[in-house]
C-alpha cells in the first residue's frame, strides 16, 4: 500500500475535460479485510407502498446489529437533497436512477453494504445501474406487492391523489412499472411477514459470501 494515489491518463468524460482517474491507495479489498465483510449493492425496486423502504430499513438494522457497515439510500429522502431538482417524468426518473447508481457505486468502493429503496420503474435504468459494477456486487430485490395491495395501504395518500388526477405520471396508475425479469430475489412484500422477508435477504447475503454466517 502506497501513501499517495497514482494517476491515470488524462481523458474527457462527458462535459468534463482533462481529468485523470486517481487510484486510491486504500482499496476495497483492504477495507473488506479490515471490516470482515464484503460490500454490495442491494437494489430494492417496487411500486410506491410496496414496502421497499420498510424492508431496506429492517435489513439495514439487522446488519447494523451484527456490526456490519451499511447505509440506506431512500427515494423520498434523496429527493430532499441530491435529486431535489428532478421530478417524475421518464427523463427525470432516468437521471435520478443514474445518480443513485453512481452514488451506490461509491458506497460499494467504500466497503459499505448499501441498500437503495427507489421505485426505479424502468428496466433499462436498473440495468444501467447494474452494469456500473462487477457481477455479484449488485443484487436486485423485487418488492412484489400487487398494485391493489399498495393502493389499499396508500401510506402517504398518493394513490388517492393520483386517482383523483392530482398527481400526474404516478407509477402504477398513469406511469408504467416494469417488473424485473430475473431479479436475484423476488419477495412478496404484499403478504409475507417483514421478519421473514428480512431473513430471506440475510440468508442470500450469507450464501453469496457477502456477510459471514450468523
Ligand atoms: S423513481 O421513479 O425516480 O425511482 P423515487 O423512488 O425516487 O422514484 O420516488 C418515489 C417516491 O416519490 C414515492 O414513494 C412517492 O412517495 C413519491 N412520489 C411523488 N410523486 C410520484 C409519482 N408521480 N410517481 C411515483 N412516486 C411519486
Amino acid at each position: 500500500m502506497t501513501a499517495s494515489p497514482t494517476y491515470g491518463e488524462l481523458t474527457n468524460q462527458g462535459a468534463s475535460t482533462n481529468i485523470a482517474w486517481h487510484q486510491a491507495s486504500v482499496d476495497r479489498t483492504a477495507r473488506a479485510e479490515q471490516r470482515g465483510h464484503r460490500s454490495a449493492i442491494l437494489w430494492f425496486t417496487g411500486l410506491s407502498g410496496s414496502g421497499k423502504s420498510t424492508l431496506a430499513n429492517a435489513v439495514n438494522a439487522a446488519l447494523f446489529t451484527r456490526g456490519l457497515a451499511t447505509y440506506v439510500l431512500d427515494g423520498d429522502n434523496v429527493r430532499h437533497g441530491l435529486c431535489k431538482d428532478l421530478g417524475f417524468s421518464d427523463a427525470d426518473r432516468e437521471e435520478n436512477i443514474r445518480r443513485i447508481g453512481e452514488v451506490a457505486k461509491l458506497f460499494l468502493d467504500s466497503g459499505v453494504i448499501v441498500l437503495t429503496a427507489f421505485v426505479s420503474p424502468f428496466r433499462a435504468d436498473r440495468d444501467k445501474a447494474r452494469e456500473l459494477v462487477e457481477d455479484g456486487d449488485f443484487l436486485e430485490i423485487h418488492c412484489a406487492a400487487d398494485l391493489d395491495v399498495c393502493e389499499s395501504r396508500d401510506p402517504k395518500g398518493l394513490y388517492a391523489k393520483a386517482r383523483a388526477g392530482q398527481i400526474k405520471e404516478f407509477t402504477g396508475i398513469s406511469s408504467p412499472y416494469e417488473a424485473p425479469e430475473a431479479p436475484e430475489l423476488k419477495i412478496d412484500t404484499g403478504s409475507q411477514e417483514l421478519a421473514e422477508s428480512v431473513e430471506v435477504v440475510l440468508k442470500a447475503l450469507e450464501q453469496r459470501g457477502v456477510i459471514p454466517a450468523a
